[in-house]
């Protein structure tokens, strides 16, 4: 393994550390089920007081571990630049958190300037981590992961993320798309978790009209371990705003990309 490579896998392994611990706190601070708890950034758009104790706390302990590695989070922002950055987003799935469900995670992903070189995205409800160190392998708890083999459309199934972000119409005509191709739709609340089901196979693709970097920072690594079809996610402004993503299983994903038009290239 050269220099850079051990730097990324011993910052991988600190990264496991520190979200396995913002998980338990996660945990711990996590609402019965019942009502939402939390407030709204605007319409259907949730934030809970665990979302900022978590990002402090995953802020706080990469600042200490790695003074001079940049830090971007989903509730505080770009707070320091680097050639390496970290990108959280302290829960994921927050509409499922607010309600006590379980499908929500802690994602902290690392960028190598403009690279995607590894991530973890932790589940601590499901009892699941997934991590990712480019040219090193993907896991779920440990054990490597690969995409589904699922080829024929009527035997696929195909998430697509919601959020107020996208119009009404717009959504629809995508939902429209991934069933005339005969894809089984699926909407689960948590843009990491999709993209990690993608890249593990519970998912044969993942669509999302606009869509944040912090969702999907720590599931690209995985997703190009495993050789699923991404389309240009960073490259369309990713790295600086909201921008479309597509994910699949290689061999589904040109069938999807052409009934859903988002371009692979
Ligand atoms: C949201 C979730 C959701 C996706 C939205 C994201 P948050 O993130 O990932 O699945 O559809 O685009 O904003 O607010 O739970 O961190």
């Amino acid at each position: 393994m050269s220099s850079h490579s051990s730097a990324i896998a011993y910052r991988l392994e600190a990264a496991r550390s520190v979200v396995r611990d913002a998980g338990q706190l996660a945990m711990a601070m996590r609402p019965a089920p019942g009502g939402p708890a939390g407030t709204q950034k605007s319409a259907q758009d949730w934030l809970t007081e665990t979302d900022g104790a978590v990002e402090a706390f995953i802020a706080d302990r990469m600042k200490t571990l790695f003074p001079e590695d940049g830090f971007q989070g989903e509730e505080g922002g770009v707070a320091r630049d680097g050639q390496l950055r970290w990108v959280v987003d302290p829960i994921d799935g927050t509409s499922n958190y607010a309600r006590g469900r379980n499908r929500w995670c802690v994602s902290l992903g690392l960028l190598d300037g403009d690279k995607p070189v590894a991530g973890v995205i932790e589940a601590p409800a499901l009892g699941e981590v997934y991590t990712a160190h480019v040219g090193h392998g993907a896991f779920l708890n440990g054990k490597p992961i690969q995409v589904s083999p699922v080829k024929e459309p009527a035997s696929a199934m195909i998430e697509m993320g919601w959020s107020n972000r996208v119009p009404r119409e717009v959504f629809m005509e995508k939902m429209d798309a991934i069933m005339r191709l005969g894809a089984m739709p699926r909407s689960g609340g948590s843009g990491a978790l999709a993209l990690a089901d993608v890249a593990c196979g519970r998912l044969d693709g993942y669509i999302e009209i606009v869509i944040n970097l912090w969702d999907v920072a720590a599931a690209l690594p995985l997703l190009a371990e495993v050789g699923a079809s991404v389309s240009p996610f960073l490259a369309n402004g990713g790295l600086t705003g909201p921008a479309t993503i597509l994910a699949a299983n290689p061999h589904i994903a040109e069938a999807l990309s052409a009934a859903v038009s988002i371009p692979l290239k």
